[in-house]
């Protein structure tokens, strides 16, 4: 017997559906959204009410076929696939999107004159040695010699004596050690360093070189079929912290590279573009323990009140 013929048999009235039972085009944005029960979290609710309404418009606007829709889901299947302790290719996908640009602005939005922030990328490791200040943390030799110096203020001016100043760059080569275990030595091109009495910091290293982003994978296809760029323009990545402030993780990027308008991963702004002067002074390069010519920014770091922020 068929469901209607046992309904008619049984005697009992059709149902009308409830609004919003069953999904259409046209309302397919409220369905989804009506879906949700009395113990949905606000905010939960909220961030996945509005994915699906900028979700469903891409869709309705872009309209992909079915293969195309699959080719996606392979997509993001692999992109989870490639993901693991060592290599984080949802955030690299974040990335050359430019969403990991737009999170990482709109919720470190500076006054005037405070350091701008960039993005933290995928090499920054926890445990890096701790150097004296004027320490040099180009353990391979390789690379232009750099000494890069300045100090850790307020908004004021005022000195943040014991900030701690994390750093990291890829070598002459433009990798990371973590990239090459065995080839680089450990920790190379990184360091921790503590600002003094008077917020000052100092190390040498190598003057940074662009490199390209890890693009053998999901996201490497990405801008393969877009024709786009895979090179990060030449920097030198901090991470500074201080108790009372906002954690400021930023770059100075070098003003010569040529890929400094082409950031794969956007995270270029005009204020993290630092002046490396070349010093010809070998009096004081002998000094610094450094050859001479060698290069030099001169580069202060002006931390945010974390109190500023609380809403
Ligand atoms: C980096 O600067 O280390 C980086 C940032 C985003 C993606 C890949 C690398
Ligand atoms: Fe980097």
């Amino acid at each position: 017997m068929t469901s209607s013929a046992a309904r008619k048999a049984s005697g009992k009235p059709r149902r009308k559906p409830a609004a919003g039972a069953f999904f259409s085009v046209r309302d397919s944005v409220k369905v989804v959204q009506g879906r949700s029960g009395p113990k949905a979290g606000k905010r939960a609710k909220f961030l996945a009410d509005t994915l699906v309404k900028h979700l469903h418009a891409f869709i309705k606007e872009a309209r992909p076929s079915m293969d195309e829709w699959m080719q996606g889901i392979h997509f993001l299947t692999r992109t989870g696939q490639l993901s693991n302790d060592w290599r984080q290719e949802f955030i690299l996908l974040s990335d050359v999107l430019g969403v990991s640009m737009l999170v990482e602005s709109l919720n470190h939005e500076k006054l005037s004159g405070e350091t701008e922030s960039t993005v933290l990328g995928p090499f920054y490791i926890p445990d890096a040695p701790r150097y004296p200040n004027g320490a040099n943390i180009c353990l391979d030799g390789k690379g232009e010699p750099v000494l890069v110096r300045g100090r850790v203020v307020t908004a004021k001016g005022k000195p943040i004596p014991g900030a701690l100043i994390e750093v990291w760059q890829a070598n002459e080569d433009g990798f990371y050690d973590v990239q090459q275990k065995g080839i680089q030595p450990d920790m190379n091109l990184r360091g921790i360093f503590t600002a003094d009495a008077q917020g000052r910091y100092a190390f040498r290293s190598a003057y940074p070189r662009h490199y390209p982003i890890p693009y053998d994978g999901s996201v490497g296809d990405v801008l393969k079929a877009l024709d786009r760029n895979p090179n990060r323009p030449a920097h030198l990545h901090f991470k500074v912290t201080a108790p009372g402030y906002e954690t400021l993780v930023t770059h100075i990027f070098t003003p010569d590279c040529p890929w400094l308008e082409d950031d794969a991963v956007f995270g270029v702004k005009q204020s993290l573009i630092a002046d490396f002067t070349i010093v010809n002074d070998p009096a004081r390069a002998a000094e610094l323990d450094l050859p001479s010519p060698f290069r030099e920014a001169v580069w202060d770091v002006v931390m945010t009140k974390s109190s500023r922020r609380q809403r």
